[in-house]
């Protein structure tokens, strides 16, 4: 029994320690400066940052929204290549509506007359031949024009390739020239029509706002400085936002970022809700990597010849996309928020004993002093007229 109890008064003793804080007033001038000070910047902290920067005071919400867009603009060729030719909104927007984004052809290869038939390859090391023992009948090479059919051909007086049934005469593909052929396409305009809404605050706007009146939206035309919210944007002005320039990037084609930035503040007493455009390269434009630049697609318009053969005009179209992006948070004052913030940012204030502490325990002249009256250690068995400061384990 009683070595148990002298057990228990060795090895326990820390289990059944109870610790209780105890009040320490130190009146000192650079405690208290140091103190209030700490005070000062945890504040300043949550009035600064938490309130004015983050605005955490605010629930949040994500846009949803809609884009449509309608180009406009006539462009007419005379090439030696062509017939003259008017080109409208149906021939070189493709396709006729897209979601979030339009194309806009500049610049193209057009192939004219293809049937279904058998012709020479284009030249290359893989495809040049000397006899038929050269070409393989059935072969079909991803890179090739077609699937050949055994037979080495004369390409030119010169050349022979293996032959191919493929969509005949191939598409030779020429050195594009240094000027895009629609490159009355920078003077084309697009009217774009963006409705916008945050579900969780009822909250609806359209880029086209409420004091715009439809003989304004007739003759205005975006511009930075005079007309910023006009939703009618020329394409060369966009372009050279973007910082590029048009007939440049019109040859060999690009995509193009409109930025729809639709961050509001809904508080009353923020300020009025627009949407900010801004203009924006995508597509990589590397000065140094620029192996296959730009961007380009083929389509094909089909036709049946008089004796009911199928041809085709196959177009290689070179041009920019423009891709909408729409994007936006809106805040609104929200009490849950603004608790949990302002309860989270407040804790910080529990660290300021913590540098006060610190503070007196090093800094201070007198720190031996301070720190032998931080802890007392009051031992029940003793008397209670010692009592013991400073160093913990006092049964002296
Ligand atoms: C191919 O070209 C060679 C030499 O130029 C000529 O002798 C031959 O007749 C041509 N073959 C055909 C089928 O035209
Ligand atoms: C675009 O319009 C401007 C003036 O409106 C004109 O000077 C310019 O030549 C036009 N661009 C093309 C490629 O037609
Ligand atoms: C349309 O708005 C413009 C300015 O934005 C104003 O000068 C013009 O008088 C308005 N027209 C009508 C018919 O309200």
């Amino acid at each position: 029994m009683t070595r148990t109890a002298g057990y228990c008064k060795g090895c326990l003793n820390y289990v059944f320690d109870y610790e209780t804080p105890k009040t320490l007033v130190i009146s000192s001038i650079r405690v208290g400066c140091v103190f209030r000070f700490t005070q000062l910047l945890v504040v300043l902290f949550v009035v600064g940052y938490v309130c004015v920067v983050q605005k955490a005071y605010q629930e949040t919400d994500n846009i949803i929204s809609s884009v449509t867009t309608k180009v406009k603009g006539f462009a007419f060729t005379n090439t030696s290549d062509m017939d003259p030719r008017l080109w409208d909104v149906a021939d070189y927007v493709i396709p006729p509506q897209g979601d979030h984004s339009f194309f806009v052809m500049t610049n193209m290869v057009v192939t004219p007359k293809q049937t279904q038939s058998r012709c020479p390859e284009l030249p290359s090391p893989s495809t040049t031949c000397v006899d038929d023992c050269d070409c393989i009948e059935g072969h079909n090479d991803p890179r090739g024009s077609g699937i050949q059919t055994g037979l080495c051909v004369n390409y030119s007086s010169t050349v022979q390739t293996c032959e191919v049934l493929s969509w005949c005469p191939l598409e030779i593909e020429p050195e594009l020239p240094k000027h895009a052929l629609l490159s009355a396409a920078e003077n084309f305009t697009v009217l774009i029509k963006n409705s916008v809404t945050y579900p969780k605050f009822k909250f609806y706007r359209r880029n086209i706002l409420p004091h715009i009146n439809s003989s304004y939206l007739k003759r205005c035309e975006f511009n930075r400085a005079t007309d910023p919210h006009c939703p009618i944007f020329r394409l060369k002005h966009i372009v050279s936002e973007a910082g590029e320039e048009f007939q440049d990037m019109a040859v060999k084609g690009g995509i193009l970022g409109i930025i729809i930035d639709w961050t509001c503040d809904l508080d009353p007493w923020a300020g009025k809700c627009y949407p900010k455009y801004s203009f924006r390269r995508l597509d990589n434009k590397h000065p140094v990597n620029n192996v296959a630049p730009g961007y380009n697609f083929r389509f094909a318009k089909y036709y049946k010849t008089p004796d009911g053969e199928e041809t085709r005009t196959l177009i290689k179209a070179y041009g920019i996309r423009f891709d909408i992006i729409v994007f936006g948070t809106a805040g609104k004052f929200g009490i849950v928020p603004t608790i949990v913030n302002f309860g989270a940012a407040l804790s910080f204030l529990s660290l300021v004993p913590v540098v006060c502490d610190w503070f007196i325990l090093t800094c201070m002249k007198k720190r031996d002093f301070y720190s032998k009256h931080k802890t007392t250690y009051l031992n029940d068995d003793a008397d209670p007229d010692s009592i013991s400061m400073g160093t913990t384990y006092g049964t002296q």
